[in-house]
């Protein structure tokens, strides 16, 4: 495995994001929707970085087996809270082709929202344009299978500060 993020990068990184949310909804009370697993330390970090009233909740999807996306999304487990003219933050581990967080946005417009905001720790370069705005955006990174800081193979490597390149699919 190769790192190619580490934490230090990856803490300065989460703090300006957490800084630019807080500015911009300040007076708000944006809910953060964190979406499990992958992103549970990127919401930890970045709730923790942000200055203002703000609430938490977690959705979880499924969509990919191994390094394969299954193309199809669906909610494994949903939010009970009423997300009735708030104003909400998804915060995702990372943007590949983009079908969970369009499916998630189409979900959340069904609910009335005031806003939808986009928080993604990772983005996957790729050429294809998405036809809604990703509001804030970790790290930009080159195609290739990444794990660290939340995000596994297999449920494998969640646990480690950095990011990593998975060479090897063992
Ligand atoms: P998308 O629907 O193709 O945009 O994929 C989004 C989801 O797939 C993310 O929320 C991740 O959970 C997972 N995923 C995509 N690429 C990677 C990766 O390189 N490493 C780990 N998980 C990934
Ligand atoms: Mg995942």
């Amino acid at each position: 495995m190769k790192k190619i993020l580490n934490k230090t990068l990856i803490n300065q990184k989460v703090k300006n994001i957490g800084e630019s949310i807080s500015k911009k909804f300040i007076g708000k009370k944006p809910i953060f929707i964190g979406v499990l697993k992958g992103s549970f330390i990127f919401t930890a970090d970045l709730l923790r970085s942000i200055k203002i009233d703000c609430e938490v909740e977690f959705i979880k999807v499924q969509s990919y087996k191994g390094t394969q996306s299954t193309g199809n999304v669906k909610i494994i487990s949903d939010i009970k809270t009423n997300l009735k003219g708030r104003h909400i933050i998804v915060v995702e581990d990372i943007i590949d082709s983009g079908k969970t967080i369009k499916f998630l946005i189409s979900e959340f417009k069904k609910k009335s929202v005031k806003s939808i905001s986009i928080a993604t720790f990772l983005m996957k370069s790729n050429q294809q344009k998405f036809d809604f705005p990703i509001d804030y955006i970790g790290f930009e990174i080159k195609q290739g299978f990444v794990v660290g800081y939340g995000l596994d193979y297999n449920q494998k490597y969640r646990n480690l500060d950095s990011v990593y390149v998975l060479e090897s699919k063992n």
